[in-house]
Order: structure tokens, then C-alpha cells, then sequence
């Protein structure tokens, strides 16, 4: 196994093996490319959002990036737990950490700041190479408010939790208490105006705003001032942005009326946090959904008013300063994950998931994020700080669990600009295993491409076994009419001609290994390696592959 660290050294060794093979011109040629490269700061280009044809790209120094991340375990972002989260996301070789800020740590006491957490984050962050995402853990945070300081937790009055339909207090915060918007406003455009002023580098990529925001234990609240709001008039702007008939909630909603009006309290709310912070510094801001089982949504199995499949229209409707609705996938199984990339990944939603299972059997989800056009993908939990959510992710936060993320990311990392370039062009299909089937096609016109799971495969006629844990994945890319991008794990990639009768042969497989975009050489494969498909096992191995048929 390769995790990034040795990937880099790999790389430095390849590089100067390179250059020492070259005449001493050509070396000094390449040198000073090198050399320039390396002193290629970034450009301080704000990151950016951008879309083209339904296709995204987080725009980071100008190019389009992907984003291989790990967040942190919720208590983890304290100078104190630092030196536990840098050795476990250095080995999972990421790119991006995400990182939360608490509203009750930036301001403990009503109007005084301090963002000493947030120096040291984009310190340690520069230290060891990475970008960040800073979550913003303000009223809302899984829902709850367990993360306002006292002046906010302790004023029931003005801002009361939520009153379910029997009259009991739940434990979410309304969502339209003026001096709750107010705080958490002000506490946020002070954090973009720091954040602004401290990282002319661009260190931070994006901000995710409030956590997992919705309300557990009622549909919506029932307080006086809900009731009299639930009766009034839908608002005039969403109304409009919907393209529907004036009424009230349940004129208007009907049978969804209460989700309805939950899901534009809050996504109003956050809306009006994320356009105050985006005036002061504009980042791109998205939001972390619960999401449900969209195939069979069980009542009260996800947070009411969230971003859910059933409210993605209100949200983009309610909450246009939000550019990305980002579900977290904590479902192992290959039907649900992939149908919740489906419903997310939209033309007016880039795809992205801020937070994942660390068991190994997600890891493989990298690649049908990707094939979905993702711009970023990120492991829950991964620090050393003791703590793990099993069941969700792993027991236990060691090399076992982080060895399957090690191995993706150390595929994808030395070529995230050249994925993310290649996904924006709609050049790439990527897919993960699905263990009912063992095989999956990819249709690029001329050429199918054939990815059968599980080893041994070795001859012709073998059948595809299918991994023992479903652990495969697999990508292609369209670099030419005959010419394609290949990699996967534990898989195995073949193609096909579309042409009846025709038979393809493989011109050339060339493995190399991008290094600052560049593509370089390493071997051919040929014979056992390449005449009855490409086999991947479990070596990070790319290649770049000339099809013709005979
Ligand atoms: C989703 C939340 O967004 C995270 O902060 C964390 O609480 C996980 N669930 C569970 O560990």
C-alpha cells in the first residue's frame, strides 16, 4: 500500500530519476520547469463555484480542483487535539481538511471575538500542505444548539426551542428568533471578515454554514408565534422564485405544508447568514444535509426542514447565497448511496460529499462521487482524539481504517487537477462496486468499457467473482477518440468495440504517473498484465490506454 506521503517521496525520486536520464540541456531545461513549477505560488485567485453545461468546478488558483478530504471528530478543532488529527489525515493523504469553528469558542462572551483558532488552524494547515473547509457550528449543529454560547443557549425567551404539536420543547432551536439571527450573523461576518484579512493565500477553500440544520422530534414547531406564521400568507420571494399560486402553507404545500414551512424557516435563516458573510468575503457556502432514505423515508428518521430529497427545490428556491445542497452519506449499502448521488447531483447543485462513513466500504464511493461530476468527497472521524461514531464509521481509528482512503486518495491525488479538468469537460465516467452485479459498463460511444470486480482473473473466460467486502471502483476517461484515461482497484477494465464484429486490440498501455499535471512514463503493459483486460489490484496504478480494432 502507497499512502501520499510516500507517493510524494515516490514522485521527488521519480523526478530526479527523470532528470538525471536526460542530456545535461535538456536537464537544465527541465530543471528550471521544475523549478518554476515548484515556485508557482498560488495566484491568491478566490476560489470559486463555477458551472458550464450542468458540470461543475471548484475553481482553486484558476484550475479546477478535487477535493480529497477528512473531517475531524466534532471536539477536535482545540490547539490541544491538533497534534491527534495532523499524523491520521497526513496518512489518508488528503488534500483538504474540514474543520469546524465554534460559534461558543469564537465568542464566549456576547461581542467579543476571539479567532486565535482560527489563526492556528490556517497555520498548522499551511505547515503540512493542506486546504481547508471551516464548518461553521452557529445555532444550528445536527440540528441542535449545543454549540451557542451561554448568552444564546440560556435565553429561552428569545430564543426558545422548538414546541412540538403536544406542546413539549424538543431539542432544536427556532428558526426565526430575530436575536438568534442577529448573534449568529454578526459572529459570522466577524469570522469571513478575519478569515479574509488572515489568508490572502486562500488556505480556506469554502464554508460550510451551520451543521446538518433541521429540527429532531417535530415536523415543525407549534409555538404561538409558528402558529400565527404557519396561518399568515407563503411569502412573496418564494412564491415567486417557485412559480406558484398565491396561499397559505397549506394552500399552497398541502400534504408537505408543515415540512414546507419548517425547510423555509431555516433555509431563510441560513440564507441570511451565508449572503451577510459572503458580502464581507464571497467564499463558496454550502450546507450539510441528513439525508433519508429515499427509498423508503420513514417519519422522523431525518431532520425536518433540512435539505432532504423532498425540499431540494424549496432550499434552492429560499436559499440562493447557499451554492451547493451537500448530503452526508452514511448508508454503506450501493442502492441507497448511489440513489442519493443521483437525487444530489442536479444541474443547479454541484455534487459533493462533506461527509462520509470511515468503515472501509465507503472508500471505494470516491469513484461514483467523481463519475458523478464531484468537485470534493470527505471521510468522517478521522483523528486520533479517541473517538469513533461507530456503527456509522469504524470501531477504531487506525491503520485499517485509514488504509482504504490512503489508497484512493493516493490513486487520485497526484492527478486531482487533471480529474477535475477531464470531469468539467464531461469527459469521465467513474463507478463504484455494487456487489449484486460483480460487473458494470461505461458507454463512451466507439467503446464500451467493461469493469468486472474481484481477482483472480486471469485468462479470458473467468467469470468476475465480486470482492469478498464490495471494495472496487473504477474510472475512465475519454482523452481521444481511441485514447483513454484508466484507473480502478481491485478490479478488472476491459473494452469493447460498439462496431458488430469488430475486436479490439490494445495499441499501447503505457502506466505512468502525472506529476504537476505532466504525464510521465514509467513501463508498458503487455502480455499477462494486459491480454485478457487491465487488472487493478490493490496498487495505485494508472494508465493511459490506445485502443484499435481488427
Ligand atoms: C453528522 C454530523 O454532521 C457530524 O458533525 C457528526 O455529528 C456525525 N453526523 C456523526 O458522528
Amino acid at each position: 500500500m502507497v499512502n501520499r506521503r510516500t507517493a510524494e517521496c515516490l514522485r521527488k525520486v521519480f523526478a530526479s530519476l527523470l532528470l538525471t536520464s536526460l542530456p545535461l540541456a535538456a536537464q537544465t531545461m527541465a530543471t528550471q520547469t521544475l523549478a518554476a513549477q515548484t515556485a508557482a505560488k498560488p495566484t491568491s485567485r478566490l476560489p470559486q463555484l463555477v458551472e458550464k453545461d450542468g458540470r461543475f468546478a471548484l475553481m482553486v488558483d484558476g484550475q479546477p480542483y478535487l477535493m480529497l478530504g477528512a473531517q475531524v471528530n466534532n471536539s477536535s478543532a482545540w490547539p490541544s487535539m491538533l497534534p491527534k488529527v495532523w499524523p491520521t489525515v497526513q496518512r489518508i493523504g488528503i488534500n483538504t481538511l474540514e474543520v469546524p469553528i465554534y460559534w461558543e469558542q469564537f465568542e464566549p462572551e456576547q461581542g467579543k471575538f476571539d479567532p486565535s483558532i482560527l489563526h492556528t488552524l490556517l497555520d498548522q494547515a499551511r505547515t503540512h500542505h493542506v486546504h481547508l473547509v471551516l464548518l461553521w457550528f452557529g445555532l444550528f449543529k445536527n440540528g441542535s444548539d449545543h454549540y451557542t454560547p451561554p448568552f444564546i443557549k440560556l435565553d429561552e425567551k428569545d430564543v426558545p426551542h422548538v414546541t412540538a404539536a403536544n406542546g413539549r420543547k424538543v431539542d432544536s432551536p427556532v428558526s426565526w428568533s430575530q436575536v438568534a439571527l442577529n448573534a449568529d450573523r454578526a459572529a459570522f461576518v466577524e469570522l469571513m471578515r478575519d478569515l479574509k484579512a488572515a489568508d490572502p493565500q486562500h488556505t480556506v477553500l469554502m464554508v460550510q454554514v451551520e451543521n446538518e440544520a433541521g429540527t429532531w422530534g417535530s415536523i415543525r414547531d407549534y409555538s404561538p408565534t409558528a402558529q400565527k406564521l404557519f396561518a399568515e400568507q407563503v411569502p412573496h420571494e418564494l412564491i415567486q422564485s417557485m412559480h406558484k399560486q398565491p396561499g397559505t402553507w397549506q394552500q399552497v404545500f398541502g400534504d408537505t405544508a408543515d415540512e414546507s414551512f419548517q425547510a423555509w424557516g431555516i433555509a431563510h435563516y441560513i440564507n441570511q447568514i451565508a449572503e451577510a458573510g459572503k458580502a464581507v468575503y464571497p467564499l463558496p457556502m454550502y450546507v450539510n444535509v441528513v439525508t433519508r432514505d429515499p427509498f423508503h423515508p420513514s417519519p422522523g428518521s431525518w431532520a425536518s426542514g433540512g435539505a432532504t430529497d423532498a425540499m431540494i427545490p424549496l432550499w434552492k428556491a429560499a436559499a440562493p447565497s447557499i451554492n451547493i445542497l451537500a448530503p452526508d452519506l452514511y448508508t454503506p449499502g450501493y442502492n441507497v448511496y448511489t440513489k442519493l448521488l443521483d437525487i444530489y447531483d442536479r444541474p443547479d447543485n454541484a455534487m459533493f460529499v462533506p461527509e462520509t462513513g470511515n468503515a472501509p466500504e465507503y472508500a471505494r464511493y470516491l469513484f461514483a462521487v467523481i463519475g458523478h461530476g464531484g468537485i470534493g468527497f470527505s471521510t468522517f472521524g478521522m483523528d486520533a482524539t479517541g473517538y469513533s461514531n461507530a456503527p456509522l464509521g469504524a470501531a477504531k481509528i487506525d491503520d485499517a481504517t485509514t488504509a482504504p482512503f490512503s489508497l484512493v486518495y493516493s490513486i487520485f491525488g497526484p492527478m486531482d487537477r487533471v480529474i477535475a479538468q477531464l470531469n468539467f469537460e464531461g469527459k469521465l465516467q467513474a463507478v463504484s462496486e455494487d456487489p449484486a452485479v460483480h460487473t458494470q459498463t461505461l458507454n463512451f460511444g466507439a467503446w464500451k468499457a467493461n469493469i468486472s470486480y474481484g481477482l483472480p482473473q486471469f485468462g479470458s473466460g473467468q467469470k468476475a467473482p465480486g470482492n469478498k467486502t464490495p471494495e472496487g471502483g473504477a474510472m475512465v476517461a475519454a482523452l481521444g477518440p481511441d485514447e483513454f484515461l484508466v484507473t480502478a482497484i481491485h478490479a478488472r477494465v476491459d473494452f469493447e468495440p460498439a462496431t458488430e464484429g469488430a475486436q479490439r486490440q490494445f495499441v499501447r498501455v503505457e502506466e505512468g504517473t502525472y506529476i504537476n499535471g505532466v504525464w510521465h512514463f514509467l513501463r508498458l503493459w503487455n502480455g499477462d498484465q494486459s491480454d485478457y483486460g487491465l487488472n487493478f489490484t490493490s496498487v495505485p496504478q494508472v494508465l493511459k490506454v490506445k485502443l484499435a480494432t481488427y
